[in-house]
């Protein structure tokens, strides 16, 4: 075999690799009985808190409320699953039902307001403002303070103001051992971290996967339609700055390393 022709072999081998663990960017859905049925979290089934919270801005979100709420459905999927993946890590999977509620009802909570500025604000660097108007919510809408009972703790607010701000961060969020002024323990980064690779694993469609695997993936998509997202979430950048690709490039500000 001459050099060429190996280096296309390679390269053919290296596509039918990608083409095979990246099912969903590929249109290769099966349509399959869900396995563990009470573990699902579906349009169906959602998580009430996620679902509240995108129903008050349902009218804000337009059109785009099914593909977004989607996403958010998918995004906590994956985050149930991450956040799972580091306690059976950690061996410490005997943390009670109703923390494990706590802990994916937080996850919830910070997923639903996780992009949220895009639409409130038009604001295309959106994690500050997102944040701004989660807390605003906190503070003056009884009905959703109300969601969490006991209300939420400073801590538990601290762990969800990073999940969104961490949220595209390419690199593992940790807390500086040197500041003793965030009260946030392992769980709470694990929290963030959990979402952060739920969130990459959506946007991406599964190009980053953080080790979840295409069958992960592809039930999701299955249970939880893409519906537009990704043309959607292409377009955001001419639709919110139509005149400026400086303004477009707002958006680089949401990457962190
Ligand atoms: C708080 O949110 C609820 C639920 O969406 C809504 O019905 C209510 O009008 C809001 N209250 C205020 C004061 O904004
Ligand atoms: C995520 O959704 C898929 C498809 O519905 C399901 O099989 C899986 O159990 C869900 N994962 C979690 C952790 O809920």
């Amino acid at each position: 075999m001459s050099r060429v022709s190996l280096i296309l072999a390679l390269c053919g081998i290296a596509f039918m690799q990608f083409k095979k663990s990246n099912p969903v960017l590929f249109a290769r859905q099966k349509s399959r009985e869900p396995r563990d049925a009470a573990n699902l979290i579906t349009r169906e089934k959602p998580n009430k808190i996620l679902k509240d919270i995108l129903l008050h801005y349902r009218s804000v979100l337009g059109e785009d409320y099914d593909p977004h709420y989607n996403h958010c459905l998918r995004v906590l999927n994956f985050s149930k699953y991450f956040f799972d993946k580091y306690t059976t890590d950690r061996k410490e999977r005997d943390s009670t039902t109703s923390s494990r509620r706590r802990i994916m009802d937080i996850m919830a909570f910070a997923i639903a307001y996780h992009d949220i500025a895009l639409w409130t604000d038009g604001e295309l660097s959106y994690l500050e403002p997102s944040v701004a108007v989660m807390e605003r919510d906190l503070r003056e809408n009884q009905s959703i303070r109300g969601l969490f009972r006991p209300p939420l703790t400073t801590e538990e607010k601290l762990v969800a103001r990073e999940i969104i701000m961490q949220h595209h961060k390419i690199s593992p969020f940790a807390v500086s051992k040197a500041d003793s002024n965030v009260p946030m323990g392992i769980e709470g980064e694990q929290m963030v971290n959990a979402v952060r690779k739920g969130d990459w694993v959506d946007a991406t469609m599964g190009i980053v996967k953080h080790g979840i695997s295409a069958d992960i993936l592809e039930a999701a998509y299955a249970e939880i339609p893409e519906a537009g997202f990704h043309y959607m979430l292409l377009g955001m950048g001419s639709r919110l700055s139509p005149d400026s690709i400086i303004g477009q490039l707002k958006v680089l500000k949401i990457l962190k390393l």
